[in-house]
């Protein structure tokens, strides 16, 4: 069943036909489609296009059609080109005659840009939410949690940092996503409906209505652009990816803490899974599932900035390609925010080897240089006698702070007994700017 067919004087073919269709996964604009004809069915009726009686007609057949979809009364199956194309051959055939004027003054190209839009800003809220709840379980995990680790660099232990700290950083990642989210959506938030195919239409039609209607804040400025444009979901994707970029950080960060080798944290029997041979194992598999799954989010922004790369403005048939990435995408997204909330919610959190760890690796280095230059040492200088002493740890087996003054003295002479306070980790914690770490 096909919306056009008039000026054709063959039946398409049957592999066409197939190739040609976007209603196996378009199908879930349903309920956008509808909206956008609601709209545009009032208006039509304000802009006497239509009389009040098939305004009123054309609106219950409509609001027929999606309460019958819900309550499973009419599927969402048949051989449909797209989700246009059901809603109004269904229309149709629900209402007579007059069901055929719903397209006056519209074209699959405007609506399909309309019913994507509005999809696009529902699922961002959707995201927007599940970033904000995320931020404040972070936060609250971040809250409880002031106990020293070891800061890394290159994956080297660096400098005491705690817990708290290293999670609050994620917290500032996910503020940006949230801001760049926002942003995103204020950008998008314009109706393309009345845009036509590409140029208006002759009918007298009021742009303004259907944007009140659908809770547009503007309507596109130029037509041709309206129905072309593709930008909105190439920033939201973008902002996906970066998401899942740092939920994948956050999942590798998972993966390593929570092996023999790191032994930090525990995840939640509710959230790993076991190996079908080795009975012993405990996999951090929805981190790794996290970690994973970005790669299909950056393929899909990828794979929609290809598409749309050479296209001559305004609407080419390679656009209906948006569609399966951006939905898959938005599920993606979805489902690990809420998996790594979960995750994050109920780790167990090894307190004592952190602190352990924190123990070995010659952590506290940088501040025995600060105290040398404390004591008038140029800084350059304390960093080499630093080195040193650091070499001839290693060579005996001991940390810093186990060295006997004595020893220290070697190095240099301005060492007195203050020096073991000072680089303690839980004085360490308390002086200058590090404060803010606790
Ligand atoms: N299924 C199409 C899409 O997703 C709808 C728009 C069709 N427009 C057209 N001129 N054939 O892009």
């Amino acid at each position: 069943m096909k919306l056009w067919g008039g000026r054709f004087r063959k039946e398409e073919n049957k592999l066409m036909e197939e190739f040609n269709k976007s209603f196996d996964y378009d199908k879930i604009l349903y309920k956008k489609d509808i909206e956008g004809s609601l709209a545009h069915v009032y208006m039509q009726v304000k802009c006497n296009l239509l009389t009040e009686q098939e305004g009123k007609a054309i609106t219950d057949g409509l609001i027929g059609i999606c309460e019958d979809i819900e309550d499973g009364n009419l599927l969402l199956e048949g051989n449909y080109e797209d989700i246009h194309s059901f809603v109004e051959i269904n229309l149709i055939e629900r209402i007579g005659e007059v069901g055929k004027k719903l397209h006056t003054a519209r074209s699959r190209n405007d609506q399909v840009a309309t019913d994507m839009r509005l999809f696009a800003k529902e699922s961002a809220l959707e995201i927007l939410t599940l970033v904000t709840n995320f931020k404040n379980t972070l936060k609250c995990v971040a809250d409880k949690n002031s106990i020293m680790m070891p800061g890394y660099t290159h994956l080297q232990r660096a400098q005491v940092v705690t817990f708290k700290h290293h999670l609050m950083a994620y917290y500032s990642m996910f503020d940006r996503d949230e801001k760049r989210l926002s942003n995103a959506l204020e950008i998008l938030d314009e109706s393309p409906l009345g845009c036509g195919a590409l140029a208006g239409t002759t009918h007298n039609i009021d742009r303004e209505i259907t944007k009140e209607k659908l809770g547009f804040s503007r309507v596109v400025e130029n037509y041709i652009d309206g129905v072309s444009d593709r930008d909105y979901l190439l920033e939201l994707m973008s902002n996906f990816s970066i998401i899942m970029m740092h939920l994948s950080r956050l999942s590798e960060e998972l993966i390593l803490w929570s092996s023999q080798e790191f032994k930090f944290v525990e995840l939640d029997d509710l959230y790993s899974t076991g190996s079908s041979i080795m009975p012993q194992k405990k996999n951090p598999d929805g981190a790794e599932l996290i970690r994973g799954k970005t790669g299909r989010v950056y393929g899909s922004l990828f794979g929609l900035f290809t598409t749309m790369k050479g296209l001559p403005l305004a609407y080419n048939k390679d656009m209906q390609e948006d569609k399966e990435g951006f939905f898959d995408s938005v599920n993606t997204v979805k489902m690990c925010i809420s998996i790594m909330d979960k995750m994050i919610s109920t780790l167990k959190i090894n307190k004592e080897n952190m602190k352990k760890a924190v123990k070995h690796g010659f952590l506290n280095a940088t501040e025995v240089a600060d105290y040398l230059v404390d004591n008038n040492v140029a800084f350059r200088d304390a960093h080499s006698i630093v080195g040193n002493i650091v070499i001839y740890c290693e060579d005996n087996n001991k940390n810093i702070e186990d060295l006997s003054l004595e020893e220290l003295l070697n190095f240099s002479p301005v060492f007195k007994e203050d020096i073991y306070d000072f680089i303690d980790y839980e004085n360490i914690l308390k002086k200058g700017s590090k404060k803010n770490l606790l």
